[in-house]
Formats: structure tokens, sequence, C-alpha cells
């Protein structure tokens, strides 16, 4: 039998899909022709993703501006797109907010910060959406990190984050299968030209660490996670749901936490 994807005019809401791997993501989903919407703080950016999203094909494009911490705002952008767009088939859950800070040396309201991004932001937008999800059929994705099950160093505040964003994964697995909604986490390895590599692995001479250290020897594109969400929004992941899926180059194998103790190690340098 012949399998094939089609994603024309499908519903896909991408928050925090106005760059880097997210945005991959929600262009991908555009050549495609579904129609997309995207959502991060700034408008700007907003703006000038919806203009691509639109030339890559998307059968149509909107967006709109809002800070996940703010469940209010969350569920007033959500409720506008459905409105806009009608039940989402897919679903990316994907800001996320990070920098390298040792615990002893970072304020609670730091650590806070990323938590209420990554985590409180997660379970804000899978509420918000949950009336608006297509039943049977949707597809949720949660973009995680390995950081979530790999301590690293300088990593805390993202560790515990995204941890909690793969349980939340696997608890609505359960709550909400019966319903047809099938969910899963999507953890990103090593991603060429991202904010997130900018900031934990900037030099010449990390980002060849990261490519020796990686079993496949190279950098992952933002199509390599957009692909994998692709597929897993498919009839080929039918039965695929609660499950926390690395897109890494085998990275998982190794673990991250060398990567952890450089970074721990060069803060700990900065201090002395
Ligand atoms: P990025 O370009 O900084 O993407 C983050 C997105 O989230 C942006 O669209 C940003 O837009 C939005 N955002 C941030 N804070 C927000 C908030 N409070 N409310 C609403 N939107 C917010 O980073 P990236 O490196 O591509 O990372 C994307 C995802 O992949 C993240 O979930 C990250 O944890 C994960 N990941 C990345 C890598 C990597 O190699 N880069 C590896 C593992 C996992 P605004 O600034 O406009 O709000
Ligand atoms: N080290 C230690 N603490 C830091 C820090 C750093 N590099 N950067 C920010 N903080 C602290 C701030 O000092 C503040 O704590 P304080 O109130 O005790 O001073 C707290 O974190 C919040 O910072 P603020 O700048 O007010 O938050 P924000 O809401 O404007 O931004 C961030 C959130 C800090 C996560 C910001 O980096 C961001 O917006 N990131 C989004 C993009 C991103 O990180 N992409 C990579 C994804 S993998």
């Amino acid at each position: 039998m012949a399998v094939t994807l089609d994603f024309q005019d499908k519903v896909v809401i991408v928050v925090g899909g106005t760059s880097g791997i997210n945005r991959g993501i929600a262009e991908t989903f555009a050549g495609q022709g579904a129609c997309v919407a995207v959502a991060s703080r700034s408008q700007d950016k907003v703006d000038d993703t919806v203009a691509s999203l639109l030339k890559a094909g998307a059968s149509k494009a909107i967006g709109q501006a809002f800070d996940v911490r703010d469940s209010e705002a969350v569920a007033a952008g959500l409720t506008f797109f459905h409105e806009q767009l009608g039940d989402f088939d897919i679903l990316v859950s994907g800001a996320a907010g990070n920098f390298p800070a040792l615990v002893a040396d970072m304020s609670v309201n730091a650590f806070r910060a990323v938590v209420e991004i990554d985590l409180m932001g997660t379970l804000h937008v899978m509420k918000a959406s949950y009336p608006f999800l297509k039943k049977p059929g949707c597809s949720i994705i949660n973009i995680s990190a390995p950081q979530g099950y790999q301590p690293s160093e300088a990593q805390g505040h993202v560790g515990a984050a995204k941890a909690g964003v793969d349980q939340i994964t696997r608890v609505l697995a359960l709550e909400w299968g019966k319903e047809g909604i099938r969910i899963n986490s999507v953890v990103p390895g090593f991603i060429a030209d991202t904010e997130g590599m900018k900031r934990l692995s900037a030099s010449e001479e990390s980002l060849a660490v990261s490519i020796d250290y990686t079993p496949l020897n190279r950098l992952g594109e933002k199509t390599d996670v957009a692909n994998m969400c692709l597929m897993l929004s498919s009839e080929l992941a039918g039965f695929v749901t609660g499950q926390v899926i690395e897109v890494d180059g085998g990275l998982y194998l190794r673990g991250s936490s060398l990567f952890g103790k450089a970074l721990g190690d060069m803060l700990r340098a900065q201090k002395t």
C-alpha cells in the first residue's frame, strides 16, 4: 500500500514558532499546504514569520503575539486561532528560554523565568487548546531538550522544566488517549544555526566538540526536527503516543553530561 503524507489544509498551530527550530517546523508544514498559525512575544517576528509561511506555500497563515507565561493571553490567542481556522489537527508547543547559569549563582527569579516559560507555558498551551483539538485525530508535539533526562551543569533550570514537559506529555497521553489525541515530545540534539546553540555552544571549538560527540558526526538541521514532526503527525505514527523521541543523531546514546561539564567549567573559570 502506498503511503502519502497529506497535510493540505490541515490546521497546524506552532507556539513559539517565530524563530529557530519551531519556525522550521511551521515552514515545513506550510510547504505541505497546511493552514499554519504561529505565536511568540514579538509582533514583528510573528509578522515576518507569517509572510514566510505564505511564501512557503501555506494555504492560510496567521499569527498573534502573546507570552506563554500569561495563561489568559494564551487562552485568548488560541481562541482567536480557533475562530479563524477551526479545530486543531496538529499542535506544536515549543516556546523556551535558556541561558547557562550555575544554580548557586542564579537568582530564584532566573530559575523561575525558565520554568514559567518552558513548563508552565506548555501547561497553559495544553489546557487552553484542549477544547479546540480535533477529537479523534489531533497530534500534539511538545519540543523538549536532552537536559530533561540528562542532568547537565549550568542547565538546572532548563532540565527541571523540560523533565516536567516530558512528564506532562506522558500524563496527557493517558488522559486524552481515549479521545483519539496523540501527544509526544520531540527532543532535538545539537541543531545548527539556532539561538539555543548560540547560547550554549557558541565557539568554533565547542561546535567541533558537539559534532564529534554526536554519533552521526554532524549538527542537526531544522528540517531534521521538522521531518520527525511531519511523521509523528501522519498516519505512519497512528499508534504512537506518550513517547519522548530524540532527533539527535544518536547523542542520547552518549548522554550530554560532558557538554554540561564544559559549560560548568567555563562558568567556574569566569569567576576566578
Ligand atoms: P529560539 O529560536 O529562541 O526559539 C524560541 C521561540 O520561543 C521563539 O519563537 C521565541 O520568540 C519564543 N518564545 C520565547 N519565550 C517566549 C514566551 N515567553 N512566550 C512566547 N514565546 C516565547 O530557540 P531554538 O534554539 O530554535 O529552540 C527551539 C526549541 O527547541 C526550544 O523548545 C528549545 O528548548 C528546543 N531545543 C533546542 C536545541 C538547539 O539546538 N537549539 C536543542 C534542544 C532543544 P519571541 O522571542 O518572539 O518570544
Ligand atoms: N544568567 C543568570 N541569570 C540570568 C541570565 C543569565 N545569563 N539571563 C537572565 N537572567 C535572569 C535575570 O537577571 C532575571 O532575574 P532577576 O529578576 O533576579 O534579575 C531573570 O533571569 C529573568 O530575566 P529577564 O531578562 O527579566 O526575563 P525575560 O522574561 O525578559 O527573558 C529569558 C527570559 C531570560 C529566558 C531570555 O533569555 C529570553 O527571552 N529567552 C528566549 C530565547 C531563548 O532563550 N532561546 C533559546 C531556547 S533553547
